[in-house]
């Protein structure tokens, strides 16, 4: 019960790409596209970086909340694309803001980020460590994605949300989070494998297929590519079993809606709109349909932004908060889901 949203901001990058440009570029056709998810169109970075957008979205959220950089106690950002390894992409939001009172850190919950944010900044709150909080969601996925693999490169678009957040008596009503790690490889990508010279003199694949740890096979042995060769630091692109993840959004999202409104003491049909991860128009038709509400509670813009992982819910926030659509007193849902596995719903007071 302690959080209020002040103001939202978002930033996209300028270059639209559209299915029917994709048709161009690989064998994929802008009907598959369409009907499979709903997306005709995305943003895609160029000159536009993870950070940049992130500010961007940082100062608009900030302005309409009408908040001065140093009231800001505490920064999160979900992302699972950052510019750099380190310092964090919070940090760098950090030093462009002037945010000089500010904690900042990173989270990754991919899809989920927001909403893990969320969770983080109202425990940050309860126990008086904050007051102000800036969440952040922000992406360039399209770094990430093999352009060669059209069941995957199609999905995706790059961009940042942002919502500055503060600590009062009625704002958030519950929220619920999870995680299944056993579930992990369902969507995944691979980060610099270890490339040392003691690596390619040790770590040959016939290491990796013997070595043990504590009685299991040793974990990475399931995402090392080829041990030998320079090649090594290479990352990896973004792999995804759609359909696994697909049957897991429709499974886990309505169940962990339905706990936070029963939690929250709140019907559904109570709820003003239902804020969802933007992956695919018929996982939010499928969890429209099994709360029974109509898909007009549920805004989308994956239509023109695809998915953008963390950055997704509050993008969309912003855009409807952005036609004026939300009124004060309004009870909203925002859910995400995502790799990891995670997830995570919110009941809101607007
Ligand atoms: O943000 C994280 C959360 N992510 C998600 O929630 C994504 C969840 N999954 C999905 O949204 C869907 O599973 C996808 C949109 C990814 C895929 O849709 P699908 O209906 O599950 O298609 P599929 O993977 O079963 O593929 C069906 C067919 C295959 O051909 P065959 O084997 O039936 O001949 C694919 O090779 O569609 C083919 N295909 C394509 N065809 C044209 C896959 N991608 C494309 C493409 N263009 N881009």
């Amino acid at each position: 019960m302690s959080i209020k949203i002040m103001g939202t901001g978002s930033a996209l990058p300028e270059l639209v790409v559209t299915n029917k440009e994709l048709e161009q570029m690989m064998d994929t056709t802008d009907e598959w596209i369409t009907s499979r998810t709903g997306i005709r169109k995305r943003h895609i970075a160029v000159t536009e970086t993870t950070t940049l957008m992130a500010v961007k979205a940082s100062e608009i959220a900030m302005k309409k909340a009408g908040i001065e950089p140093e009231e800001i106690d505490l920064i999160i950002v979900g992302t699972v694309s950052g510019d750099k390894c380190f310092p964090s992409t919070a940090c760098q939001i950090q030093e462009a803001l002037l945010a000089k009172n500010a904690v900042a850190f990173d989270i990754n919950a991919a899809c989920a980020g927001f909403l893990f944010g969320l969770t983080i900044a109202d425990a940050y709150f309860q126990s008086g460590r904050a007051q102000t909080a800036l969440i952040v969601g922000a992406e360039t996925l399209s770094k990430m994605v093999d352009w060669k693999d059209r069941s995957t490169c199609v999905l995706f678009g790059d961009g940042a949300g942002a919502a500055v957040v503060r600590k009062t008596d009625t704002g958030m009503l519950h929220i619920v989070q999870g995680s299944d790690g056993t579930r992990g490889h369902v969507l995944a990508c691979d980060n610099r494998p270890v490339n040392t010279p003691f690596t390619r003199r040790l770590f040959t694949k016939e290491f990796f297929a013997r070595a043990s740890f504590a009685g299991e096979s040793f974990p990475g042995a399931a995402c090392t590519r080829e041990f030998s060769g320079d090649n090594l630091s290479a990352p990896d692109y973004l792999k995804m079993d759609g359909q696994e993840v697909f049957r897991f959004a429709v499974r886990t999202v309505p169940k962990a809606i339905c706990q936070a409104l029963e939690k929250a003491g709140i019907l559904p049909d109570e709820i003003q709109y239902f804020f969802l991860h933007q992956a695919n128009i018929r996982i939010i038709e499928a969890v429209a349909k099994k709360l029974g509400q109509p898909m007009e509670k549920f805004p989308t813009n994956l239509q023109k932004c695809g998915n953008i992982s963390a950055a997704s819910v509050p993008i969309l926030l912003d855009h409807v908060n952005r036609e004026e659509k939300l009124k004060r007193g309004d009870k909203i849902v925002m859910a995400g889901f995502g790799a990891g596995l995670t997830w995570g719903a919110a009941v809101i007071i607007w």
